[in-house]
């Protein structure tokens, strides 16, 4: 019996090992990135006899300018109490924001910043992304203002795509910097879509509302997405379209009467109009008719206008 119990025991000691060495592992890493609770405040000018080269940029932030007036302990206002720290030197027990979620509801910035803004922040990719406020903010560095080419610059420093998408031939002024992305995105995550509004169509109105309507004549997929025909960054077609006509309306539409018919080579007479005859091709109502829907069909994103039809409906959007 004993012979057998010995290689289970052996196990079962070895294991328990293991499970009290994951616990003591597991409880220091979680306290090493805090101060021991006894920890108090030491003060900032106690900070400074080390760090003095952190001290002298945090001086010119506007979180140096307004926290040091407010209090002695400004370092410690996130740093958390740093008693212990200065006694062992050790960066074990010391707060570093950057390295600490701060969404997990025991933020450092959210403390004194705990407002709506970021109410959607753990839908958001950022967060999936595991980012953190100092992904975006720098709170050492000298206070700059953040104009809309350093937003710009910021969010493209891991939005290639969006900077490559940018500098296409038809583009939203971005890179002009009379644009940001803010207007348009909320950095930190105010809607679950990013964006300001609550849809696309919203966000786009806000800038085109002759976009809007109503209209008696409508084009159904203008009411469902602008995205169905538009790319917002960028693209090589013109107006931001996510491609040129006709192919573009050829995704949902047949060519329509003429377009399949041949033509025919040679001249013809205009009774009614003679500065109207011309000549033409076997491919004349081709060329026509599939080059640019959008040359009869003027008004794509809806009319009051009926158009003249051949049927009775009047909705072809022609004026
Ligand atoms: C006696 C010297 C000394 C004092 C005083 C001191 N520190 Fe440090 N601090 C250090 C050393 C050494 C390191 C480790 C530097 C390294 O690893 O490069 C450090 C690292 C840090 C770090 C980086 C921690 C990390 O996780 O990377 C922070 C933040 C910090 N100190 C803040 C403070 C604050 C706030 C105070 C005042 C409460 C303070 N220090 C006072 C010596 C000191
Ligand atoms: C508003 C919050 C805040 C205050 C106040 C603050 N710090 Fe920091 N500190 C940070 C963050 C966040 C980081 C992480 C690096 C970064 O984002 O720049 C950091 C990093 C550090 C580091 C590590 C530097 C490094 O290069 O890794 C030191 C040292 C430090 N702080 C010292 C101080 C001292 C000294 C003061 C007071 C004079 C102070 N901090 C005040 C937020 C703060
Ligand atoms: C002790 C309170 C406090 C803490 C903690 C704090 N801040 Fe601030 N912060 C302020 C105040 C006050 C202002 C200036 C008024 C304002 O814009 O709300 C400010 C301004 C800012 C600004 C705008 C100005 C600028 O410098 O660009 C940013 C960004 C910011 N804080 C980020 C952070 C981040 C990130 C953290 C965490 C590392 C943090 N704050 C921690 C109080 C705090
Ligand atoms: C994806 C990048 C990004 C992240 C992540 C981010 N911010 Fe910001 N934040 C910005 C940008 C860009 C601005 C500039 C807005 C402006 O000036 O119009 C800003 C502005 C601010 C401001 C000043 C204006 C305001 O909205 O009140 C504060 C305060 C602030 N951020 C705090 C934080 C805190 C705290 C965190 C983390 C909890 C955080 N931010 C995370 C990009 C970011
Ligand atoms: C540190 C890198 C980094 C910075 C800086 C950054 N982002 Fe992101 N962003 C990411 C990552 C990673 C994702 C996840 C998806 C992906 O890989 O594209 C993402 C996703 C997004 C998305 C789609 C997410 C969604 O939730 O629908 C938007 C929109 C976005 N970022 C806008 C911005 C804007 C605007 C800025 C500047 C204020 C910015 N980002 C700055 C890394 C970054
Ligand atoms: C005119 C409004 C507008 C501006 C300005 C804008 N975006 Fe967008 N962005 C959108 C819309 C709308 C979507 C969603 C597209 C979709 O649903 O297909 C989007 C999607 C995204 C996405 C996720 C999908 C993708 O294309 O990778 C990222 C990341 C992003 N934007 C980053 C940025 C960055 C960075 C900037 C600034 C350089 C910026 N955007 C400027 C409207 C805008
Ligand atoms: C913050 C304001 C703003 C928002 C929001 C906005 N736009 Fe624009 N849009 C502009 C500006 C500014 C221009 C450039 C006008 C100019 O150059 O004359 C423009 C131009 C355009 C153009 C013409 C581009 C060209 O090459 O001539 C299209 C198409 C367009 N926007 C579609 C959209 C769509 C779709 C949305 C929604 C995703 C949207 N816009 C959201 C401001 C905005
Ligand atoms: C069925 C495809 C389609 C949809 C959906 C669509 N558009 Fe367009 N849009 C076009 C075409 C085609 C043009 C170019 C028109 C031209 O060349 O005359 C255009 C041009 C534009 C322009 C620039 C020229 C102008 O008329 O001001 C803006 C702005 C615009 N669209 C905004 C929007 C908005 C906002 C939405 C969503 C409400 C939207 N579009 C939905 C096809 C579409
Ligand atoms: C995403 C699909 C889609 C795209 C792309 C699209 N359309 Fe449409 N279009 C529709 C739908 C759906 C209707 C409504 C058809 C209905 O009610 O029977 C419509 C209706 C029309 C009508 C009115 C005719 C009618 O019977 O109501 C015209 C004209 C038209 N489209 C022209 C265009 C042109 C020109 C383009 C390219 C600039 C285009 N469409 C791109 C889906 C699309
Ligand atoms: C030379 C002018 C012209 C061009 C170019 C043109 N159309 Fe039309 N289209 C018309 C007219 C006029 C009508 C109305 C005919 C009617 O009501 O029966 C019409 C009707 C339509 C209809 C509605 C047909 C129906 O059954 O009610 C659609 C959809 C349409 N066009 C799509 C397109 C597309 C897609 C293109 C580009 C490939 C295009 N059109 C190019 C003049 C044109």
């Amino acid at each position: 019996m004993k012979k057998q119990t010995r290689p289970q025991s052996i196990l079962f000691g070895v294991s328990m090992v293991m499970f009290f060495c994951m616990i003591v592992l597991s409880s220091t890493s979680v306290k090493a990135k805090m101060p021991p609770a006894d920890a108090v405040s030491v003060g900032s000018s106690v900070c400074l006899d080390c760090h003095e080269d952190v001290g002298n940029d945090f001086a010119k932030t506007m979180h140096g300018t307004l926290l040091s007036k407010a209090s002695e302990n400004s370092c410690e206002s996130c740093h958390g109490p740093g008693s212990a720290h200065v006694e062992n030197q050790d960066p074990a027990m010391i707060i570093n924001p950057a390295k600490q979620d701060q969404f997990d509801g025991k933020s450092t910035c959210l403390n004194c910043h705990n407002t709506d803004n970021f109410s959607n922040w753990a839908m958001t990719d950022h967060n999936a992304a595991d980012m953190n406020c100092s992904s975006c903010h720098s709170i050492h560095s000298e206070y700059e203002a953040m104009t809309t080419g350093k937003i710009n610059n910021l969010c493209t420093e891991c939005h290639l795509d969006v900077k490559a998408a940018a500098f296409m031939p038809s583009h939203h002024p971005l890179k002009e910097g009379n644009m940001s992305c803010l207007d348009c995105h909320d950095p930190h995550g105010g809607q679950a879509t990013f964006a300001h509004e609550s849809s696309t169509r919203e966000l786009c109105f806000s800038c085109h509302p002759e976009k809007e309507g109503p209209f008696i004549f409508e084009h159904a997929p203008v009411n469902e997405d602008c995205m169905l025909c538009h790319s917002p960054h960028g693209t090589v077609a013109d107006n931001l379209l996510t491609q040129t006509e006709p192919a573009l309306c050829l995704n949902c539409h047949a060519m329509h009467f003429h377009a399949a018919v041949e033509g025919w080579d040679g001249d013809f007479e205009n009774p009614q109009a003679p500065e109207r005859a011309g000549t033409t091709t076997v491919d004349g109502w081709k060329i026509g008719i599939l080059t640019k829907c959008t040359q009869c069909h003027t008004e794509i994103h809806g009319s009051d206008m009926p158009s003249q039809t051949i049927s009775t409906s009047g909705n072809a959007l022609t004026r």
